[in-house]
């Protein structure tokens, strides 16, 4: 039996809502196996997690986190930023990017999108961006749509930057026949709810660099050199800790979790890009759209589907209209400089990033998940139709 939100006996105010948590028994029997094991903190089930992870990145680590944000953050902090130095960014992005540039004592810096058509940050900006400060360039591979790592890793080594790879949306996804987080030198997954793959919470941080991994290890658990197995196993009595570390460990619960999920990994991304599909095939005949990522060469894991509004259509109005029949949307996402704190500590202007801007505020998902029925594809589609021939809603 699938497991799912929309089994809730809340279901929420959604027909079709814009995600939805697709687990069956075997995610409960492996949890309760955990749970009967008795063993409930990182033990041997996150070991298999992570050598399973590895494996399927093309890696030579994982190391699981608590969260993505962790992943980002320590991944952060694996690279030793110092006060003054920067990171590069997009600013169409999850502001948990920017937060934990910020968190590590660094500097966000800001690049631009390439565009309507490409919304993973432009490798010219970064390049106008680089200062004697930069230490790093942070990417996002918007949607699941790899960005141009040739151009991105190329700048990098010219610079002499290190280049973390925010895979949140990417499980998967791949560029020239890498999988994405194996690309730079650290990649940062998150499993939350609803991603692609999910353990309610939980990331994972993935590299080649032997020793970024082992200083991960010790960031992710207080910098103490044995975890509490090893001295349950009689391994270690004690512990020196030889780096302030933080508590970012995920549980065995969870890694249970991820195991099943990443062996449904594949097939659910081939669900989500028939979703993907469908909808740009019905939607690319609505001429007051703009569908992202059209002709796109690389192999996305198809998160979620983006769409941008012709400049005279009101946003509101089309989110609202949505909402009436039934119909969850959302943002991805609202610039992360023209946010209250960041505009008052960096002193962002308006159009300093004009493609962002210009997309940002015209951007609209709808839903996708690879349960959603070719059904639920067309009754979205219709909805969407009906808004442009200016019909009423609910059907
Ligand atoms: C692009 C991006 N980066 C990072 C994160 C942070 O992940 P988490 O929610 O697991 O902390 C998210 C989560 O929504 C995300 O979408």
């Amino acid at each position: 039996m699938a497991l799912s939100c929309r089994n809730r006996k809340d279901k929420g105010v959604w027909k079709v809502p814009l995600f939805d948590t697709t687990f069956n028994v075997d995610e409960v029997a492996a949890v309760e196996g955990v749970l009967r094991s008795g063993w409930l903190t990182m033990g041997e089930t996150t070991k298999h997690f992570e050598e399973q992870f590895a494996e399927f990145v093309g890696v030579r680590h994982a190391i699981a986190v608590s969260s993505g944000t962790a992943a980002l953050l320590l991944a952060n902090l694996a690279l030793g930023l110092n006060r003054g130095d920067e990171v590069i960014c997009a600013s169409l992005n999850f502001v948990a990017g920017a937060n934990t540039i910020l968190q590590a004592g660094a500097t966000p810096v800001f690049a631009d999108i390439l565009g309507e058509n490409n919304l993973n940050i432009s490798p010219e900006s970064i390049e106008s961006k680089i200062s004697e400060m930069t230490k790093a360039i942070q990417v996002l591979h918007y949607g699941g749509f790899p960005c141009d790592m040739d151009a991105i890793i190329r700048i990098a080594r010219e610079n002499g930057l290190a280049v973390i790879e925010d895979c949140a949306h990417a499980p998967g996804a791949e560029y020239k026949g890498k999988r994405c987080g194996g690309i730079g030198d650290a990649g940062c997954f998150s499993f939350f709810s609803n991603k692609n793959m999910i353990t309610g919470e939980g990331g994972m941080i993935t590299t080649n660099d032997d020793e970024m991994a082992e200083k991960l290890r010790l960031l992710r658990s207080h910098g103490m050199t044995s975890l509490t197995i090893d001295r349950y196993r009689g391994h270690s009595f004690s512990y020196d800790v030889v780096i302030p570390g933080l508590n970012c460990r995920i549980d065995e619960m969870r890694s249970a979790m991820g195991i099943v999920q990443l062996g449904r990994l594949e097939d659910n991304n081939r669900k989500r890009e028939s979703v993907f599909d469908e909808y740009r095939n019905k939607l690319s005949k609505v001429s007051q759209l703009n569908l992202p990522f059209s002709k796109y060469l690389n192999r996305s894991s198809f998160h979620i589907f983006p769409v941008i509004l012709d400049k005279e259509v009101e946003r509101e109005e089309f989110m609202l209209f949505l909402k009436s029949c039934g119909i969850q949307t959302s943002i991805h996402y609202s610039p992360v400089h023209r946010f209250s704190y960041y505009r008052k500590k960096f002193g962002y202007k308006e159009k300093s990033l004009p493609n962002t801007e210009n997309v940002a505020k015209r951007l609209v998902t709808l839903p996708l998940y690879p349960t959603m029925s070719m059904e639920d594809v067309s009754f979205v589609c219709d909805t969407v139709f009906d808004f442009f021939n200016g019909k009423g809603c609910c059907k």
